[in-house]
């Protein structure tokens, strides 16, 4: 596998060198950004750990009070999950037993307070890693993610950095407060992660959504909203920002592959636009479900690769990372767009451990920023992670990231099977929930007798539910066909807002049921919508937790719910 950046030396390879430097992006940061002066004290950091430095500067305190004299951690083998796992747990045995009792490889460390020869970047120990340092981190763990980025991603120009921060929310919270003036209006899908929202509405910001399909925000859609944009009617400048989540999208389950994002990459160029990119499932790219006893429509190179990613060793890993869609980081020659990447779905949201990517600009700011609010993230954390990482290795990480991503595969293919199961489906019946050629689901009542089913079919059923099966992160996004309700037309006469009165219902339903489920107007951006519309209430299920007893269970009591609510006979 060749890389741009060579962990070892920590210097840029050939191949990165020769790509073009990011632009000057210094017009994109708001007024109290370009204000921030570098904190005077924490600038003393850098100059702390040269060897032989008597440092008489800072108030901190010695190593020796930290009562920390080990840290000792006992982690999961990079290999502790099959790549191919079985579709259906063994029977008679619960799925958590079946991944959770069997013993599985561990490996143990042990991070001294002084580490015996303390001698390069990569060295942790307790008595660096638990003092004040640098909002940088200690270098190592950027040393890591560097290789990581520079491997994975391949951003398209050679001076990006990388800054660990506190999770994929304290990133944003820090890119909101490096570029946004109050008062500005931000780009985002048309359903979107709501505390993304929470971070800029605070700042009197105006959403500005953007219809989207599967695969994400629509192109053309974008190009008009920036071109028709008219400052004066508006009262605003155009937007300058596109908050974007591109895989497994939160709450759609959308991925955007490479051709789309060219596009996306191309008009925000066009009209100065910073795309950040919110990533936190982009290693739980799953790809397709494909339904027990069909064959899949895959073309032989597809399956190739997928075979291909089950195997143990480079191969797979290769494949792996071949698999994975794009990062828009592979198509930005200009540095225009910053990536926010987090350990909370790939190791764990305690950690309370990310990074952003970005260009050096907006890199150093963020700094700044930092220095006066989280400052470094967590010496416990970035300990850990880091000698984690280590142990694991490069490679060691990527197939702990298979595993993870086999681990969401099974659990996608549960509730898609559990689906298949309880309901009637038809395939690429209704289009106008998710549109622009995706595969959809739609879900009939099973309880309806066969013969009626099959003499008049049209006449009698009702479609319930239409959803596109996702090929990444951990929810399934459902449109629940409300204006199919009885009371739905005269609900609509009696102008009462029909679709929310009877989505509230059924929600109120579900849980009284014991099910519960995430509605989807917690998630509604606004505006006019291009995945459904009127007559649709939304619902976003998570199958990261349940076992795949309780999946069956949800996906059968959720039937029971809709026929009595449908009136179903
Ligand atoms: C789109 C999106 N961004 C950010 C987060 C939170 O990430 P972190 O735990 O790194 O703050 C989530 C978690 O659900 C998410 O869905």
């Amino acid at each position: 596998m060749d890389s741009a950046y060579d962990f070892s030396t920590g210097s840029r390879a050939q191949y990165e060198v020769a790509l073009p430097k990011a632009k000057d992006f210094t017009d994109h940061l708001n007024r109290v950004t370009k204000n921030r002066a570098a904190s005077t004290l924490k600038e003393l950091y850098k100059y702390q750990s040269v060897p032989g430095m008597i440092v008489m500067a800072g108030g901190i305190p010695h190593p020796e009070v930290f009562p920390f004299e080990t840290l000792s951690a006992t982690v999961l083998a990079h290999d502790a999950f099959p790549l191919d796992p079985p579709r259906v747990p063994k029977k008679n045995k619960s799925v958590l037993s079946w991944l959770f009792s069997l013993p599985k490889p561990t490996i143990s460390f042990t991070i001294p307070k002084y580490a015996p020869k303390p001698t390069d970047a990569t060295t942790i120990q307790l008595s660096s890693s638990l003092q004040y340092a640098a909002a940088t981190g200690p270098p190592a763990l950027p040393l890591f993610l560097r290789e990581y980025v520079s491997k994975v991603y391949r951003p398209a120009y050679a001076d990006w950095d990388v800054l660990v921060n506190v999770g994929a929310t304290d990133g944003w919270s820090k890119i909101v407060n490096m570029l946004v003036e109050l008062g500005d209006a931000i780009l985002v899908e048309e359903w979107t992660y709501p505390s993304a929202e929470n971070t800029f509405l605070a700042y009197e910001c105006e959403r500005v959504p953007v219809k989207m399909d599967a695969e994400g925000i629509l192109p053309e859609i974008l190009e008009k909203v920036l071109s028709e944009w008219d400052e004066e009617k508006r009262g605003k400048r155009r937007p300058r920002i596109l908050y974007t989540i591109p895989t497994g999208q939160n709450p759609t389950g959308a991925t955007m592959q490479l051709d789309r994002k060219k596009q996306v990459y191309e008009i925000c160029s066009r009209f100065d636009v910073i795309i950040c990119e919110d990533e936190p499932y982009y290693c739980l790219y799953t790809g397709e479900w494909t339904p027990k006893g069909s064959k899949s429509d895959r073309s032989v190179l597809e399956q190739r690769l997928l075979d291909s990613q089950k195997k143990e060793g480079p191969e797979g890993n290769e494949a792996y990372i071949k698999s994975l869609p794009p990062s828009y980081l592979n198509v930005d020659t200009e540095g225009r767009v910053i990536r926010m990447d987090t350990f909370s779905k790939t190791s764990a949201p305690g950690s309370r451990l990310g990074w952003i990517t970005a260009n050096p600009l907006f890199i150093e700011r963020l700094t700044r920023i930092s220095e006066v609010s989280t400052q470094a993230p967590s010496g416990f954390a970035t300990a850990m992670t880091t000698v984690m990482l280590q142990q694991w290795g490069f490679d060691g990480y990527i197939r702990w990231l298979r595993g993870i991503k086999a681990t969401y595969n099974m659990r996608k293919t549960w509730i898609c099977d559990a689906f298949a199961d309880t309901f009637h489906l038809e395939f690429n019946q209704n289009k106008s929930l998710f549109p622009n050629g995706t595969r959809t689901i739609t879900c009939y009542s099973r309880q309806e007798p066969r013969n009626r089913w099959d003499e008049k079919r049209d006449a009698h059923h009702k479609p319930l539910v239409t959803f596109t099966p996702p090929t990444a992160g951990m929810f399934i996004f459902l449109g629940v066909h409300v204006s199919e309700h009885p009371d739905y037309h005269d609900l609509v006469k009696k102008g009462e807002n029909a679709t929310q009165i009877l989505v509230q219902k059924l929600w109120t339903n579900l849980a009284d049921n014991l099910v519960l489920f995430a509605p989807g107007w917690y998630f509604d951006a606004g505006g006019e919508h291009a995945i459904g519309g009127n007559g649709y209430g939304y619902f976003r299920l998570s199958f990261s937790i349940a076992t795949y007893e309780e999946t069956y269970q949800a996906v059968e009591r959720f039937a029971k719910v809709l026929d009595k609510f449908f009136h179903v006979k």
